[in-house]
């Protein structure tokens, strides 16, 4: 019987620090604002030339990833690659992470699972290898958000969340029953696609067909989110994927170690941690630094978590995520 362990995590984020206070001179925003109501104190965006992109973030992180695990790139068995900014329409960045690390011709797969991306991909890859196909899979979840949105008071909604990052872990084959990814759990709802999407470019919305059906406006190339709507629905999901993985494990509340939500809002995991009687040393947050990284920021903030100290050896860990879907997901971990 195989189980799966996290045997090394990485991130990258770029140097490029945007304050709040920079975004208020492109939009009509505040940091009171946004401190208010997403908890963000400032993220990172790519800058123009840094040499950076979805899949060198990536790269960086993985390689990090890599050095902690003690392995090395030819070890590796499979790439999961989660994001919803690809470098390229196609292929996806798993074939980019292969090529740019010298990786020698295993399989690479993009999760396209927005903010539950990391957590579906690292199901992926914990399925590989529980069934003894692969023994060392590298996971990553890597964003440029910064590139694709709407610096204008149009777009100050959305685009004062999100921010660029990578996260990775090489999940790596285990005999030691009871340690490493004890299950995870995954759930969609395609009724709620468009309530937080980017219709176009695709290939039912190509940028003459977007002119065409909007005339008199800009063409909405840029994400859209019912914030209200999806809010109300992630704090109810978010609340419904934990206990199934606790339950799937028999596990209570209390025993949580660490809970690395999704870096959404400061307010949702706020009110996940008040709903559950987390204290703040169960509970990791670093959307403050980072904003919203999407299928980044799992691994960042377990990144950071260990990192700190704030994740042990025997610890009971759940990852939890909401978003663009919508799609939500559990991890539950004996670290
Ligand atoms: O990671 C994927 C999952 N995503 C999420 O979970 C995000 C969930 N949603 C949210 O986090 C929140 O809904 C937001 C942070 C996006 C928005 O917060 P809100 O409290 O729902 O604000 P709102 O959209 O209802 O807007 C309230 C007001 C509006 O003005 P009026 O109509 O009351 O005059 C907005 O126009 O705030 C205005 N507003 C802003 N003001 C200053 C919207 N964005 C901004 C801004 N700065 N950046």
């Amino acid at each position: 019987m195989y189980t799966s362990r996290i045997t090394g995590m990485g991130k990258y984020v770029p140097e490029n620090i945007v304050t709040n206070d920079d975004l208020s001179k492109l939009m009509d925003t505040n940091d009171a604002w946004i401190q208010e109501r997403t908890g963000i104190k400032e993220r990172r965006h790519i800058k123009k030339g840094d040499g950076n992109s979805t899949a060198v973030m990536g790269v960086k992180a993985a390689e990090m990833a890599l050095e902690r695990a003690k392995i090395s790139k030819d070890d590796i068995d499979m790439i999961v690659f989660a994001t919803l900014s690809p470098d390229y329409y196609f292929p996806g960045c798993g074939v980019q992470v292969q090529e740019l690390m010298g990786i020698h011709t295993c399989p690479a797969i993009d999760v396209r699972n927005q903010c539950s991306g990391f957590v579906y991909a690292l199901s992926v890859a914990d399925q590989f290898i529980k069934t003894g196909m692969y023994k060392n899979v590298l996971v990553i979840g890597s964003e440029n958000h910064s590139g694709g949105l709407d610096f204008t008071t149009r777009g100050r909604s959305v685009s004062v969340i999100f921010g660029d990052g990578a996260g990775a872990a090489v999940l790596s084959r285990s005999e030691v029953e009871g340690h490493g990814i004890l299950s995870t759990h995954l759930h969609s709802e395609g009724k709620h696609a468009l309530e937080l999407s980017l219709k176009g470019p695709s290939t039912n919305h190509w940028v003459p067909q977007l002119i065409e059906e909007n005339p008199q406006e800009d063409i909405p190339y840029y994400p859209y989110m019912n914030g209200q709507f999806v809010f109300k629905n992630a704090v109810v999901r978010f609340s419904e994927v934990i206990m199934e993985g606790l339950k799937a494990n028999n596990l209570e509340v209390s025993d949580i170690d660490m809970l690395v939500p999704h870096q959404a809002n400061l307010r949702i995991s706020q009110f996940i941690q008040k709903k559950f009687q987390l204290s703040d040393d169960q509970v990791y947050n670093n959307i403050q630094r980072y904003g919203n990284t999407t299928a980044a920021s799992i691994p960042i903030a377990l990144c950071e978590a260990w990192e700190e100290g704030k994740v042990k050896e025997g610890d009971t860990v759940v990852l939890a995520a909401f978003g663009s879907g919508f799609t939500w997901a559990s991890a539950v971990i004996k670290w």
